[in-house]
């Protein structure tokens, strides 16, 4: 079994710096545009042979050393009552969100045993057909990214609807996180369970908030799910998008490993989070686009200021773009690997 990844999770010395990316089965790929056109994303989540398939595209494709299960952060919003919709063109919806403390009150939090069943049974497959070849990272939305959703109804530029409840309704704020993370927490324990090897936390919008807003509205319902996982064993990828300003707190908030975006560069932060923690990331995913030439010396830089420290997992900042091309992500995963060999 290649466990490179799961060994560098833990700052274990490894042969060569192991590397998946965020979105790696998705739209850029005809093995998944064969499935994609003739049925919904939805569909596609919710048929655990299918999204085994998927998951597994990457794998055979990439020579990437994580799987990574093919779903999404909104599909538990379902269960907890809501009505999510991927729209084309314009990402998710949900017809139904929260604005009054009753639509706080409606939210169903579910026990382990009951959450989407359909990604359990998906894991279950995933790890009987991947027979150890590389472990299967698991994952969720952060606390503070899923509550965006539901209140924001969707995707959101300037989360005005989310900062009116944080600062003016604290209350409802505060109970409707703590419903939140419980869910979260039940559906990455039964993920877990299931045989996901190891957990990634999603915080792709929490970069909209600074530090002190992040510390007290944030903080404290992150490092619950964390927490909660802890008598798992399994190593927790942290990642906050846009996060740069907000690294220290969000290593405080919990993870053995921290996700970083492009926008900072790999030294620095890893010095601020201090290397009691692996760390994850970085390039550009529009690296994908550029030259191959540029490829490689960003590449190369991101490899020299991990200065080869136990703990480094290569990524990109942010997930796949759907306009990149297979050959140029293969080349991406070699480059990593070839260039990151130990003698
Ligand atoms: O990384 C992987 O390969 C696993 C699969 C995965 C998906 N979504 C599949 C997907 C993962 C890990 C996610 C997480 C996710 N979903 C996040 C966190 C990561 C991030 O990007 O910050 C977020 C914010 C979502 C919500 C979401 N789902 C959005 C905003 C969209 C629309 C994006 C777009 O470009 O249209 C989705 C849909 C989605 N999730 C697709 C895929 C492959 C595209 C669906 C399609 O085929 O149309």
């Amino acid at each position: 079994m290649n466990d490179v990844f799961l060994r560098a999770c833990r700052r274990e010395q490894v042969e060569y710096t192991p590397v998946w990316l965020m979105r790696q089965a998705g739209r850029y790929m005809d093995d998944y545009m064969k499935i994609r056109r003739r049925r919904s994303f939805l569909e596609m989540c919710k048929n655990p042979e299918i999204a085994a398939e998927i998951t597994l595209q990457p794998v055979n494709r990439l020579n990437v050393d994580a799987a990574i299960l093919f779903a999404d952060i909104l599909l538990p919003l379902e269960d907890m009552g809501y009505e999510v919709e991927f729209t084309k063109g314009e990402g998710p919806l949900i017809n139904n969100p929260v604005r009054s403390g009753n639509d706080v009150e409606r939210i169903r939090v579910l026990p382990e045993e009951e959450i989407t069943p359909y990604v359990m049974e998906a894991i279950r497959l995933v790890r009987k057909e991947i027979a150890g070849r590389v472990p299967l990272i698991g994952f969720a939305g952060a606390p503070f990214t899923l509550a965006s959703y539901m209140i924001e109804g969707g995707s959101s530029r300037d989360y005005l609807n989310c900062k009116k409840m944080m600062w003016g309704a604290k209350d409802l704020w505060h109970e409707l996180m703590s419903r939140v993370s419980r869910v979260i927490l039940n559906y990455l324990r039964a993920q877990v369970k299931a045989g996901a090897q190891a957990i990634q936390l999603f915080d792709s919008w929490v970069g909209t908030l600074n530090r002190e807003d992040y510390r007290e509205y944030v903080m404290p319902y992150s490092k619950l799910v964390i927490q909660g996982l802890k008598d798992l064993g399994v190593p927790i990828i942290h990642f906050a998008n846009n996060g740069s300003t907000l690294l220290e707190l969000v290593k405080e908030a919990g993870g053995d490993v921290i996700g970083i975006d492009w926008r900072i560069n790999l030294d620095e932060a890893w010095a601020r989070i201090g290397y009691d923690r692996g760390i994850q990331g970085n390039i550009d995913p529009a690296v994908l686009l550029a030259p191959r030439q540029i490829m490689e010396e960003k590449v190369k830089d991101i490899l020299n200021r991990a200065e080869n420290r136990p703990g480094h997992i290569f990524n990109l900042g942010h997930g796949v773009h759907k306009e990149s091309r297979v050959e140029d992500v293969q080349a991406l995963v070699e480059m990593v690997h070839e260039y990151s060999r130990r003698a």
